[in-house]
């Protein structure tokens, strides 16, 4: 992954460069990186701040995958950013269902798939990635401060972008290769490993309510189950995760 990467100064989001690449039948591991985005866009139609000093990129996949198992790239590229960010920062990160990256409980990085498939499967993937990597001074949002947090300062030193994409991108080919050649099991486990909240009390909102419960574990299909009173456990395959503190 990673064999051609186009470094753009300023676009919309890079996934959409990225979808336009593939749809031109750029390769597998091509990858884009901005500077800064000025539609960066986050899980859920949610915007996402991308100011100059974060890695903002974008990768196309030509998965041979089964389409149920699918969702576990965003689980494995969560692990694979959590495992570079660990490396370069020397701090515990930890993962969050589904796609974001954590750091003592503030989102240092979340990952966007967007799919297009044709009858048989996907046709490709783009997988999205953000790090907050650096603010560069930029003033950090009222409605995110507390909840964010960049990789630079929870390292305590100067990280640069080449360094830690060529970490990610690293990672992500060893995580993606196994998913193919070993299926679900050692991608759930390392995610499973990371991540925050399992066993805890959890609200999950959902398009259609919200669901209270513990969260237990994550399948095979990249679902949330969460065990209700009564113990009742359902699968969430989309939805919001928060803590329920006692
Ligand atoms: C999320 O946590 O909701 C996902 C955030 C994904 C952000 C990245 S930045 C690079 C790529 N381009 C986008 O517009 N979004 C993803």
């Amino acid at each position: 992954l990673g064999h051609t990467v186009h470094w753009l100064a300023e676009v919309g989001s890079t996934n959409d460069v990225a979808r336009r690449l593939a749809e031109a039948g750029a390769p597998e591991g091509t990858v884009v990186v901005a500077d800064r985005q000025a539609a960066g866009r986050g899980r859920l139609r949610r915007a996402w701040w991308s100011p100059p000093g974060g890695l903002w990129m974008s990768l196309i996949l030509r998965p041979a995958l089964p389409p149920e198992h699918l969702p576990l790239l965003t689980l494995a590229a969560a692990a694979a950013v959590a495992e570079a960010a660990e490396g370069l920062a020397g701090r515990p990160v930890q993962v969050k269902w589904p796609n974001d990256v954590l750091i003592d409980d503030r989102k240092v990085a979340g990952i966007l798939l967007e799919t297009v498939s044709h009858p048989h499967g996907a046709e490709y993937v783009v997988a999205g990635i953000g790090v907050n990597l650096d603010v560069e001074g930029e003033p950090v949002p009222a409605e995110l401060a507390g909840r964010l947090t960049w990789l630079a300062r929870e390292a305590g030193r100067r990280v640069t972008r080449n360094e830690l994409a060529e970490a990610i991108l690293q990672r992500l080919e060893e995580r993606y290769a196994q998913l193919h050649q070993e299926g679900p099991g050692p991608v759930l486990a390392a995610w499973r490993s990371r991540a925050a909240w399992l066993g805890e009390p959890v609200r999950v909102a959902l398009p259609t309510g919200e669901v209270a419960g513990i969260a237990l574990d994550v399948a095979p299909d990249g679902s949330l189950v969460v065990e209700q009173a009564g113990g009742r456990r359902q699968r969430i395959l989309a939805g919001d995760v928060q803590r329920l503190r006692p």
